[in-house]
Formats: structure tokens, sequence, C-alpha cells
């Protein structure tokens, strides 16, 4: 699971001890090589999706070191932006992205998502291995800067999953990680977000169409125990 190339133990508490930002900014170099980045083989997945569906301009929501705008690129037919609040993960992504495949134009934006001005920009937006990063309380907001962001008919594309069972395994590691960072973060400031089992089905189905989602989910045998959501802007 980790590469002799990833972070150190004593780099990752420190990381871990920063803010969320801070924490991707020291991470940044070795991200690469860290189980936090989103395999291909998931971002095949949902290229299988997109690639029966064409679009021209994507989103990729908290971009990292760009994984999924390598996966969006050859698929678009004009734009990729990539977005995120950390200046090290974006210079990793523009690194890393020179010389990817297609020809679709790139531009990396540094900023909060939370704080987005795009206005039915986007045909697409796509969010990998950040969820966990959005509080509770700040869904509504999170997803209605998506849903302002994509063009009506415009589709946001995600990977979740379901709830695990309360006698798993899964289960008692997520809310004792969950449980682990609630202490963490009363005690340090600035907080790291990070919580696990956030966005999670069936719940997030409801909040999405609340928040003006028509939505569908798959279930490709290649996800394996993750799902696939296609949320709709209304209107196209
Ligand atoms: C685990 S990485 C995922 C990167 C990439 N999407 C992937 O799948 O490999 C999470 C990324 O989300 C970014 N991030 C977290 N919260 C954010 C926010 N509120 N606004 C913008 N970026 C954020 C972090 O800086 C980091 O690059």
């Amino acid at each position: 699971m980790f590469h002799p190339k990833g972070p150190t133990f004593f780099e990752q508490v420190r990381q871990c001890l920063s803010s969320t930002r801070k924490g991707y900014d020291l991470l940044a170099p070795k991200f690469e090589f860290t189980p936090y980045r989103t395999p291909d083989e998931m971002l095949e997945a949902v290229a299988d999706l997109l690639e029966t569906d064409p679009f021209n301009t994507a989103l990729d929501v908290c971009c990292g070191t760009g994984a999924g705008m390598r996966m969006l690129r050859p698929l678009a037919g004009g734009k990729v932006v990539g977005i995120d609040f950390s200046k090290e993960m974006l210079h990793e992504a523009q690194r890393l992205l020179a010389d990817s495949q297609g020809e679709a134009e790139l531009e990396f934006v540094h900023g909060d998502v939370l704080e987005m001005s795009f206005d039915e920009t986007f045909d697409l937006a796509t969010c990998f291995g950040a969820l966990g990063h959005i509080y509770g309380k700040d869904t509504d907001l999170f997803l209605e800067k998506i849903h302002r962001a994509l063009r009506p008919g415009g589709k946001f594309v995600f990977i979740t999953t379901t709830s695990p069972p309360v006698f798993s395994r899964t289960f008692w590691l997520s809310h004792g990680f969950n449980l682990a960072m609630k202490i963490r973060n009363f005690i340090f400031r600035p907080p790291f977000i990070m919580y696990y089992l956030t966005f999670v089905l069936p719940e997030i189905r409801h909040t999405l169409e609340t928040n003006g989602f028509r939505v569908e989910v798959e279930s490709p045998e290649s996800l394996g125990q993750y799902q696939l959501v296609i949320a709709t802007k209304a209107g196209a």
C-alpha cells in the first residue's frame, strides 16, 4: 500500500498536524506515490462511462496532482480545468500533465472549491478522492457551487460507496479514524479536514436531489465495492 518513494511516517504526522491546505503542500512532491491518489483503474471505469457521452468542457474539483484531468483530457472537446487550494499540488499537476494525451486546453485554478464562482461554464464536473475534505455542514454549499458551475444538462460524476454494515471492520476503522480526527481538530488549530463515510449512498442521492440534480447510480464490475454517481443538472 505504501511506496518506498512515498512520505515517511513522520512526514505524514507533520502533514496531519498542519491545515488541510498546508498538509497537501507538504505532501505534493510525494503524492503520486501514496494510496491517496485515485488509482488509474478507477479512473478508467469513469472514462468508459464518459466515452459514451461526449462533452466539451470539464471541471475537476480538488484536482490534486491531476490524475482525473489526465483521464478527462483525451475525452474533452475543448477545455479541462482543475481547481485545488494547494499551490504545490497544482504545480505537480502542471508538471505531470505537460506531455499528457489529448488536445483539450488545460487550465489550473488556485482556489477553494467552497468559494468557486464558475457560472454555467462546464458540461461535466468530477471529483475524485476528495469528498472527505468537505465538512458535512458544507455539503449543500459544495453542491450549490458545482450545480452553478454546470450548464443545464451538465453532469457531476463521482465515485462513492454505501455505508458499511455496523459489524464490519470498515465501519469501525472509519468511525475510529473520524473520532481521532475530531479529537485532533478539537486540540489543534487550524483543522485538517478529512473524514471517511461522507457522500455515501443512499443518503447522498437525496441530498443531490434536493440540490437540483437528477441522480443515476451505476455499479461497473471494475469498481468492485464502489459505485459511480451521475448527477445531472435539470434543464437541458
Ligand atoms: C486526496 S487529494 C485527491 C487528488 C486527486 N483528485 C486524486 O484523485 O488523486 C485531495 C485534494 O483536494 C484538495 N482540497 C481539499 N479541500 C479543498 C478545498 N476546500 N478547495 C480546494 N481544494 C481542496 C487538496 O489540496 C488535495 O489536492
